[in-house]
């Protein structure tokens, strides 16, 4: 007899994004709906948390109808709601959350939290089976972790940031090179356009699994300032591949680490930054050379959305993952 496909209505509003997805048995997109708050936010150089808050509110119930018409589905249709409870922005957490209780005490759904980062690596399982044990490398505007698994749902955090995640870096680098902001994209398109000119310190030679990136993003700041003092052009194509080499190469040396001392055989690269034209080229070389297995989902899965909060919804509830409706958002939150 076919086992009886389980739907997951996942809701997610961390940040700048407020998003719904319906997904079936973890693995199968059935419906999206993502309404993205960029060119709002766009004019102040970065995200301001009210505002979000308030679009979150102006949007959730639109994207939510929105989402169960594109599946054509009803609430009864739905056996669970997953919520991103963290990290993120509290503000924007919770009106998410607030959603997510309110579908889930009149429709009499069970609540699964979802970190926002269980997320991001489960975004895989829309595009590919995952094996362990396995290696995550989550980066984003807010995140850069090594996550090792052995299982699904048995998270094991290697290593993260000390300081800024490598998104936020790029970000800052892209200001001070006068380029718009989300800067990332930016700054990887530029990089790809000019030579590795400028000498910048590479961060963190040690040998644990953790990152730094605040001393690299002062580097780039003070040799922009230093050069326009002494009325010096800069070539910011030049820069931007220096940096990029030297926030990749920094990546790469941990991961390297990471894989050979824990046997990893299978790597998913996380998050927004996976989009990285120059991470995703060395990951991949690297990847081949220690003969492991790579995946990176497409991008539209690597960004915020509400797909991954869904998929890894799925697999949280058959962890037996519920929560009852005191359910509460939490700013910052280790992925356990
Ligand atoms: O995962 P995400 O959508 O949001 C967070 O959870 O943080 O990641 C957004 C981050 C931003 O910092 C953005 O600048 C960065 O990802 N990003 C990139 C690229 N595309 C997006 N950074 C470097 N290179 C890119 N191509
Ligand atoms: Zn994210």
């Amino acid at each position: 007899m076919a086992m009886k496909d389980t739907y997951i209505l996942g809701i997610e509003s961390s940040c700048d994004e407020t998003s719904v997805s319906i997904v079936k048995n973890g693995t199968e997109e059935i419906a999206t709906i993502i309404s993205s708050q960029i060119e709002i936010h766009k004019d102040y150089g970065g995200v301001v948390p009210e505002i979000a808050s308030r679009e979150h509110v102006k949007n959730v119930t639109i994207v939510l109808e929105e989402c169960l018409e594109k599946a054509d589905m009803i609430m009864n249709d739905i056996d669970a709601i997953a919520i991103t409870y963290g990290p993120g922005l509290i503000g924007s957490l919770l009106v998410g959350l607030e959603a997510a209780k309110t579908l889930a005490f009149v429709y009499n759904k069970p609540l699964i939290p979802v970190h926002h980062i269980a997320g991001h690596i489960y975004a895989n399982s829309l595009v590919k089976e995952m094996k362990f044990p396995l290696l995550a490398v989550v980066v984003s505007g807010g995140h850069t972790e090594l996550i090792e698994m052995k299982d699904h749902y048995k998270f094991e955090k290697l290593g993260g940031t000390l300081d800024d995640a490598i998104g936020e870096c790029y970000d800052k680098v892209s200001r001070v090179l006068d380029l718009e902001y989300p800067g990332g994209p930016k700054v990887d398109k530029l990089a790809h356009e000019g030579k590795i000119t400028y000498k910048l310190p590479v961060p963190l030679k040690d040998d644990s699994y953790n990152f730094s990136f605040s001393g690299l993003k002062s580097a780039v700041i003070n040799l922009v300032h230093n050069e326009e003092q002494r009325g010096k052009e800069i070539n910011k194509a030049d820069l931007a591949a220096s940096f990029q080499d030297v926030a990749v190469t920094s990546i790469i040396n941990k991961v390297r680490k990471a894989i050979i001392d824990r046997k990893i055989k299978y790597v998913i690269v996380a998050g927004g930054v996976a989009a990285n034209k120059g991470l995703r080229a060395a990951m991949e070389e690297l990847t081949n050379e220690l003969n492991v297995e790579l995946s990176i989902p497409p991008l539209k899965y690597c960004t915020d959305n509400a797909t991954m909060i869904a998929a890894a919804g799925y697999f949280a509830y058959k962890d037996g993952r519920t929560a009852d409706l005191t359910l509460n958002s939490k700013s910052q939150d280790t992925l356990k």
